[in-house]
């Protein structure tokens, strides 16, 4: 079975699309993640452990995956005037360093950070969020979906979902039974659906790579 490592892992909505593609799952945090569903769990600076287990990534992984917090990148954030570091550069850089294919995730704006991004949204998997999030691709090529477009209400913040509106999981939102259901991530709480991509995305990502891996090598 492939392994991928997911670091800033937080509950694992990427990792379960990953394990969902056929890979087994290592997950990385800074935080104790007593919900985290993947195969193994390490709880450490993302960078510094990228770097300590290069020769053990480059041995027995075949991908990884980066979220890096986007708090620094997210209007609300900003508003907020929170001091948080930039991971994007610093993480591209251990993973070049290592020369394992990966992708880097982060919001609308780490755009101008992001290299040739993709952009993933619920609606390309028939899920009732739009949730856009970017996909920087690193050793090989992402594919862009059509983008569908978006015909459906979202939920005015704070109230419960109505039948047909699309939920945005920000903030304090209701509707997390929903959120559960529609995205297949029982486990998670709000906090975890909050920072989350729903894992059709990572599910996505990981076929497709697997995909092009086995091409390449046929
Ligand atoms: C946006 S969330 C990732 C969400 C995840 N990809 C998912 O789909 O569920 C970012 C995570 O990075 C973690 N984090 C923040 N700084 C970190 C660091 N220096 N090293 C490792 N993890 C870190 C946070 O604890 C948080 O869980």
């Amino acid at each position: 079975m492939p392994v991928a490592v997911d670091v800033y892992c937080c509950q694992g909505g990427a990792t379960r699309g990953y394990q969902e593609a056929g890979f087994r799952v290592v997950g990385v945090d800074l935080d104790p993640q007593p919900r985290y569903v993947g195969d193994e769990f390490h709880q450490a600076d993302a960078i510094t452990w990228l770097d300590s287990h290069s020769e053990w990534i480059r041995e027995h992984a075949a991908f990884v995956h980066a979220s890096p917090p986007c708090q620094l990148d997210s209007d609300c954030q900003r508003i907020m005037g929170r001091d948080h570091p930039d991971l994007i550069e610093p993480t591209r850089e251990v993973l070049d360093a290592i020369g394992i294919p990966y992708v880097i995730e982060n919001v609308r704006g780490a755009l101008p950070k992001l290299k040739n991004p993709v952009e993933l949204c619920g609606a390309m998997f028939s899920l009732r969020t739009y949730r856009h999030r970017y996909f920087e691709a690193g050793g090989w090529t992402l594919t862009q979906p059509q983008h569908p477009a978006h015909a459906a209400p979202q939920t005015k913040m704070g109230r419960p979902p109505r039948d047909g509106e699309f939920v945005q999981a920000i903030g304090n939102f209701s509707g997390v039974a929903m959120v559960r259901d529609d995205w297949g991530v029982t486990w998670m709480n709000r906090d975890g659906i909050r920072e989350s991509i729903p894992p059709a995305y990572a599910e996505y990502i990981g076929r497709q790579f697997l995909g092009q891996r086995a091409q390449a090598a046929a």
